[in-house]
Protein backbone atom coordinates (compact mmCIF):
# COMPACT_ATOMS: atom_id res chain seq x y z
CA UNK A 1 0.00 0.00 0.00
CA UNK A 2 0.90 3.37 -0.51
CA UNK A 3 1.75 5.92 2.47
CA UNK A 4 -1.63 7.66 2.54
CA UNK A 5 -2.09 10.37 4.49
CA UNK A 6 -5.63 11.69 4.43
CA UNK A 7 -8.60 9.75 4.93
CA UNK A 8 -9.70 9.66 1.38
CA UNK A 9 -6.54 8.87 0.21
CA UNK A 10 -6.42 5.85 2.93
CA UNK A 11 -9.78 4.40 1.60
CA UNK A 12 -8.24 4.95 -2.34
CA UNK A 13 -5.15 2.87 -1.13
CA UNK A 14 -7.28 0.16 0.84
CA UNK A 15 -9.84 -0.66 -1.10
CA UNK A 16 -8.61 -2.19 -4.41
CA UNK A 17 -5.93 -3.71 -1.88
CA UNK A 18 -8.71 -5.44 -0.13
CA UNK A 19 -10.58 -6.49 -3.17
CA UNK A 20 -7.71 -7.96 -4.61
CA UNK A 21 -7.66 -9.91 -1.60
CA UNK A 22 -10.92 -11.37 -2.08
CA UNK A 23 -13.48 -9.06 -0.27
CA UNK A 24 -16.52 -9.20 -1.74
CA UNK A 25 -16.70 -5.00 -2.03
CA UNK A 26 -13.67 -3.50 -0.97
CA UNK A 27 -14.32 -0.11 -0.45
CA UNK A 28 -17.28 -0.62 1.94
CA UNK A 29 -15.13 -3.03 3.76
CA UNK A 30 -12.30 -0.05 3.94
CA UNK A 31 -14.89 2.34 5.06
CA UNK A 32 -16.06 0.53 8.15
CA UNK A 33 -12.39 -0.68 8.83
CA UNK A 34 -11.27 2.98 8.50
CA UNK A 35 -14.21 4.36 10.49
CA UNK A 36 -14.02 1.47 13.24
CA UNK A 37 -9.93 2.56 13.65
CA UNK A 38 -10.80 5.89 14.07
CA UNK A 39 -13.84 6.11 16.16
CA UNK A 40 -16.11 7.68 13.03
CA UNK A 41 -19.22 6.35 11.20
CA UNK A 42 -19.43 5.85 7.33
CA UNK A 43 -21.37 9.17 6.83
CA UNK A 44 -18.47 11.10 8.70
CA UNK A 45 -15.56 9.84 6.90
CA UNK A 46 -17.22 11.54 3.66
CA UNK A 47 -17.67 15.06 5.70
CA UNK A 48 -13.60 14.96 6.04
CA UNK A 49 -12.61 13.25 3.71
CA UNK A 50 -9.42 15.71 3.17
CA UNK A 51 -8.52 15.15 7.18
CA UNK A 52 -5.18 14.57 7.71
CA UNK A 53 -3.99 11.27 9.76
CA UNK A 54 -1.70 11.12 12.32
CA UNK A 55 0.76 8.15 12.28
CA UNK A 56 -0.83 6.56 15.23
CA UNK A 57 -4.27 6.79 13.16
CA UNK A 58 -2.48 5.37 10.19
CA UNK A 59 -1.15 2.65 11.87
CA UNK A 60 -4.65 1.71 13.74
CA UNK A 61 -6.09 1.51 10.39
CA UNK A 62 -3.38 -0.67 8.95
CA UNK A 63 -3.60 -3.29 11.60
CA UNK A 64 -7.39 -3.63 11.48
CA UNK A 65 -6.93 -3.73 7.35
CA UNK A 66 -3.80 -6.21 7.56
CA UNK A 67 -5.78 -8.14 9.39
CA UNK A 68 -8.96 -8.45 7.33
CA UNK A 69 -6.31 -9.28 4.30
CA UNK A 70 -5.32 -12.29 6.05
CA UNK A 71 -8.84 -13.45 5.99
CA UNK A 72 -10.71 -12.45 9.33
CA UNK A 73 -13.99 -12.01 8.83
CA UNK A 74 -14.89 -8.29 9.09
CA UNK A 75 -17.82 -8.54 11.97
CA UNK A 76 -14.70 -10.02 14.08
CA UNK A 77 -12.32 -7.00 13.31
CA UNK A 78 -15.31 -3.85 13.83
CA UNK A 79 -17.04 -6.48 16.85
CA UNK A 80 -20.40 -5.95 14.75
CA UNK A 81 -22.92 -7.61 12.84
CA UNK A 82 -26.53 -6.35 11.61
CA UNK A 83 -29.12 -8.76 12.13
CA UNK A 84 -32.93 -8.50 11.54
CA UNK A 85 -32.40 -4.65 11.59
CA UNK A 86 -30.36 -5.27 15.10
CA UNK A 87 -26.95 -4.21 15.89
CA UNK A 88 -25.27 -7.30 17.61
CA UNK A 89 -22.25 -7.18 19.20
CA UNK A 90 -19.99 -10.57 17.69
CA UNK A 91 -16.63 -12.12 19.18
CA UNK A 92 -14.94 -14.85 18.45
CA UNK A 93 -16.59 -16.92 20.40
CA UNK A 94 -20.04 -16.72 18.50
CA UNK A 95 -21.29 -17.53 14.92
CA UNK A 96 -21.14 -14.68 12.61
CA UNK A 97 -25.07 -14.25 12.08
CA UNK A 98 -25.58 -15.08 8.60
CA UNK A 99 -28.28 -13.47 6.50
CA UNK A 100 -29.73 -16.98 5.61
CA UNK A 101 -30.70 -17.24 9.42
CA UNK A 102 -33.44 -14.01 8.85
CA UNK A 103 -35.30 -16.85 6.86
CA UNK A 104 -35.50 -18.75 10.07
CA UNK A 105 -36.81 -15.48 12.00
CA UNK A 106 -39.35 -14.71 9.31
CA UNK A 107 -40.74 -18.43 9.00
CA UNK A 108 -40.91 -18.41 12.93
CA UNK A 109 -42.91 -15.11 13.01
CA UNK A 110 -44.95 -16.33 10.45
CA UNK A 111 -46.62 -18.49 13.07
CA UNK A 112 -46.63 -15.98 15.94
CA UNK A 113 -49.53 -13.15 15.53
CA UNK A 114 -48.23 -9.57 16.81
CA UNK A 115 -49.99 -10.06 19.21
CA UNK A 116 -48.91 -13.49 21.04
CA UNK A 117 -48.57 -14.00 24.19
CA UNK A 118 -45.82 -17.21 25.80
CA UNK A 119 -42.61 -18.87 24.88
CA UNK A 120 -39.91 -19.32 22.27
CA UNK A 121 -37.17 -21.80 23.12
CA UNK A 122 -33.97 -20.88 21.05
CA UNK A 123 -31.12 -23.44 21.01
CA UNK A 124 -27.55 -22.78 20.49
CA UNK A 125 -28.02 -19.24 20.68
CA UNK A 126 -24.78 -17.80 20.00
CA UNK A 127 -25.09 -14.27 20.14
CA UNK A 128 -28.74 -14.65 20.89
CA UNK A 129 -29.71 -13.05 17.33
CA UNK A 130 -32.49 -15.59 16.91
CA UNK A 131 -34.07 -15.27 20.02
CA UNK A 132 -33.56 -10.94 19.97
CA UNK A 133 -35.32 -10.75 16.60
CA UNK A 134 -38.23 -12.47 17.84
CA UNK A 135 -38.58 -10.77 21.46
CA UNK A 136 -37.73 -7.65 19.36
CA UNK A 137 -41.01 -7.75 16.58
CA UNK A 138 -43.21 -9.35 19.15
CA UNK A 139 -43.57 -7.32 22.35
CA UNK A 140 -45.61 -10.64 24.36
CA UNK A 141 -43.53 -12.87 23.97
CA UNK A 142 -40.45 -14.39 26.43
CA UNK A 143 -37.36 -16.29 25.29
CA UNK A 144 -35.63 -18.84 26.85
CA UNK A 145 -32.04 -19.38 24.79
CA UNK A 146 -29.67 -22.07 25.31
CA UNK A 147 -26.16 -22.50 24.58
CA UNK A 148 -23.45 -25.35 25.48
CA UNK A 149 -20.50 -22.40 25.48
CA UNK A 150 -20.35 -20.25 28.63
CA UNK A 151 -18.66 -17.09 27.12
CA UNK A 152 -21.39 -16.92 23.65
CA UNK A 153 -24.22 -16.73 26.70
CA UNK A 154 -22.00 -13.47 27.75
CA UNK A 155 -22.16 -12.06 23.90
CA UNK A 156 -26.23 -13.10 23.68
CA UNK A 157 -26.75 -11.43 27.22
CA UNK A 158 -24.38 -8.52 26.20
CA UNK A 159 -26.78 -7.76 23.08
CA UNK A 160 -29.63 -8.18 25.14
CA UNK A 161 -28.68 -5.88 27.50
CA UNK A 162 -27.92 -3.32 24.43
CA UNK A 163 -31.33 -3.48 23.10
CA UNK A 164 -33.15 -3.40 25.78
CA UNK A 165 -34.72 -7.27 25.65
CA UNK A 166 -33.04 -9.03 28.42
CA UNK A 167 -36.06 -8.55 31.14
CA UNK A 168 -37.98 -11.11 28.36
CA UNK A 169 -34.86 -13.36 28.01
CA UNK A 170 -33.84 -16.11 30.42
CA UNK A 171 -30.36 -17.72 29.12
CA UNK A 172 -29.36 -21.00 30.17
CA UNK A 173 -26.32 -22.96 29.85
CA UNK A 174 -26.28 -26.67 28.59
CA UNK A 175 -26.84 -29.36 26.26
CA UNK A 176 -29.38 -28.62 23.97
CA UNK A 177 -32.47 -28.76 25.48
CA UNK A 178 -31.84 -30.25 28.31
CA UNK A 179 -31.52 -27.12 30.83
CA UNK A 180 -35.36 -26.63 29.52
CA UNK A 181 -36.65 -29.50 31.62
CA UNK A 182 -39.27 -27.20 33.42
CA UNK A 183 -39.87 -25.06 30.46
CA UNK A 184 -43.64 -26.44 29.17
CA UNK A 185 -46.06 -25.02 26.37
CA UNK A 186 -43.34 -23.31 24.19
CA UNK A 187 -44.93 -22.46 21.34
CA UNK A 188 -41.68 -22.73 18.97
CA UNK A 189 -38.47 -24.41 19.59
CA UNK A 190 -36.21 -22.55 17.59
CA UNK A 191 -32.64 -23.65 16.24
CA UNK A 192 -29.40 -23.03 13.94
CA UNK A 193 -27.87 -26.17 15.32
CA UNK A 194 -24.34 -26.65 13.88
CA UNK A 195 -24.85 -28.52 10.85
CA UNK A 196 -21.47 -28.32 8.40
CA UNK A 197 -19.67 -31.94 7.60
CA UNK A 198 -15.82 -31.55 8.49
CA UNK A 199 -14.09 -30.90 5.23
CA UNK A 200 -16.89 -29.66 3.34
CA UNK A 201 -16.45 -28.04 0.05
CA UNK A 202 -19.78 -25.27 1.25
CA UNK A 203 -17.69 -24.63 3.76
CA UNK A 204 -15.68 -21.06 3.09
CA UNK A 205 -11.60 -21.68 4.65
CA UNK A 206 -12.26 -18.07 6.24
CA UNK A 207 -15.16 -19.24 8.12
CA UNK A 208 -13.45 -22.78 8.70
CA UNK A 209 -10.05 -20.77 10.50
CA UNK A 210 -12.08 -17.79 12.47
CA UNK A 211 -15.74 -19.01 13.30
CA UNK A 212 -15.81 -21.40 16.59
CA UNK A 213 -16.01 -25.09 15.39
CA UNK A 214 -18.45 -25.68 18.07
CA UNK A 215 -21.13 -23.76 16.33
CA UNK A 216 -19.95 -25.06 12.86
CA UNK A 217 -19.63 -28.71 12.87
CA UNK A 218 -22.84 -31.08 13.16
CA UNK A 219 -23.12 -34.42 13.87
CA UNK A 220 -23.67 -37.64 12.28
CA UNK A 221 -22.88 -38.93 9.17
CA UNK A 222 -25.02 -36.36 7.45
CA UNK A 223 -24.55 -33.42 9.92
CA UNK A 224 -28.08 -33.36 11.00
CA UNK A 225 -27.38 -35.47 14.73
CA UNK A 226 -27.92 -32.22 16.68
CA UNK A 227 -30.99 -31.75 14.70
CA UNK A 228 -32.15 -35.13 15.54
CA UNK A 229 -31.66 -34.68 19.27
CA UNK A 230 -33.29 -31.62 19.06
CA UNK A 231 -36.49 -33.32 18.15
CA UNK A 232 -36.54 -36.12 20.28
CA UNK A 233 -36.74 -33.59 23.16
CA UNK A 234 -38.73 -31.05 22.16
CA UNK A 235 -42.25 -32.79 22.69
CA UNK A 236 -41.46 -32.34 26.05
CA UNK A 237 -41.51 -28.78 25.92
CA UNK A 238 -43.37 -27.92 22.88
CA UNK A 239 -47.17 -26.73 23.39
CA UNK A 240 -49.49 -29.39 21.82
CA UNK A 241 -50.02 -27.30 18.64
CA UNK A 242 -46.42 -25.90 18.56
CA UNK A 243 -43.38 -26.19 16.08
CA UNK A 244 -39.84 -26.97 15.52
CA UNK A 245 -38.27 -24.74 13.13
CA UNK A 246 -34.41 -25.68 12.03
CA UNK A 247 -31.83 -24.18 9.91
CA UNK A 248 -30.13 -26.45 7.68
CA UNK A 249 -27.21 -26.66 4.77
CA UNK A 250 -28.52 -25.78 1.00
CA UNK A 251 -27.45 -29.44 0.48
CA UNK A 252 -29.46 -31.15 3.59
CA UNK A 253 -33.35 -30.84 2.30
CA UNK A 254 -34.17 -34.57 1.48
CA UNK A 255 -32.04 -35.75 4.66
CA UNK A 256 -34.09 -33.54 6.34
CA UNK A 257 -37.55 -34.27 5.15
CA UNK A 258 -36.74 -37.99 6.40
CA UNK A 259 -36.74 -36.23 10.56
CA UNK A 260 -40.41 -36.40 10.27
CA UNK A 261 -41.50 -38.54 13.40
CA UNK A 262 -44.37 -38.99 15.55
CA UNK A 263 -45.25 -36.94 17.18
CA UNK A 264 -44.37 -34.34 14.72
CA UNK A 265 -47.43 -35.00 11.66
CA UNK A 266 -46.26 -32.68 8.99
CA UNK A 267 -42.62 -31.36 7.36
CA UNK A 268 -41.64 -28.69 5.51
CA UNK A 269 -38.46 -26.99 4.03
CA UNK A 270 -38.38 -23.19 3.70
CA UNK A 271 -36.15 -21.88 0.87
CA UNK A 272 -34.19 -18.21 2.02
CA UNK A 273 -34.07 -15.11 -0.54
CA UNK A 274 -31.31 -17.63 -2.67
CA UNK A 275 -33.75 -20.19 -3.26
CA UNK A 276 -31.57 -22.77 -1.28
CA UNK A 277 -33.39 -24.85 1.12
CA UNK A 278 -33.04 -23.28 4.38
CA UNK A 279 -35.35 -24.05 7.68
CA UNK A 280 -37.09 -27.59 8.08
CA UNK A 281 -40.44 -26.99 9.78
CA UNK A 282 -41.76 -30.09 11.76
CA UNK A 283 -45.86 -29.31 12.91
CA UNK A 284 -46.74 -31.35 15.93
C1 LIG B 1 -24.55 -22.41 14.10
S1 LIG B 1 -24.30 -21.60 15.65
C2 LIG B 1 -25.76 -20.59 15.71
C3 LIG B 1 -25.62 -19.36 16.56
C4 LIG B 1 -26.80 -18.39 16.40
N1 LIG B 1 -28.03 -19.03 16.84
C5 LIG B 1 -26.93 -17.96 14.96
O1 LIG B 1 -27.89 -18.37 14.30
O2 LIG B 1 -26.07 -17.20 14.48
C6 LIG B 1 -24.62 -22.94 16.76
C7 LIG B 1 -24.58 -22.59 18.25
O3 LIG B 1 -24.90 -23.78 18.97
C8 LIG B 1 -24.06 -23.90 20.09
N2 LIG B 1 -23.97 -25.34 20.40
C9 LIG B 1 -23.22 -26.30 19.80
N3 LIG B 1 -23.43 -27.50 20.36
C10 LIG B 1 -24.37 -27.29 21.33
C11 LIG B 1 -25.01 -28.14 22.25
N4 LIG B 1 -24.75 -29.46 22.30
N5 LIG B 1 -25.91 -27.60 23.12
C12 LIG B 1 -26.19 -26.27 23.10
N6 LIG B 1 -25.61 -25.40 22.23
C13 LIG B 1 -24.71 -25.91 21.35
C14 LIG B 1 -22.75 -23.28 19.65
O4 LIG B 1 -22.00 -22.87 20.77
C15 LIG B 1 -23.25 -22.13 18.78
O5 LIG B 1 -23.40 -20.97 19.53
Amino acid sequence: MADPRTIRALLQATAPWLTQRGADNGRTEAELLVGHALSMRRLDLYLDLDRPLSDDEIARCRALVKRRGQGEPLAYITQEREFYGLALHVSPDVLIPRPDTETLVDAALARLPEDVEGVVVDVGTGSGCIALALLQQREGLRAVAVDVSTAALAVARKNAERHGLFDRLELREGDLLSPCRDVVGALLVVSNPPYVLRGSPLLHKDVAAFEPALALYGEDDDGLGHHRRILAAAPAVLHERGAVLLEIGADQQEQARGLLKPPFVAVDVVADLGGHPRVVVLQR
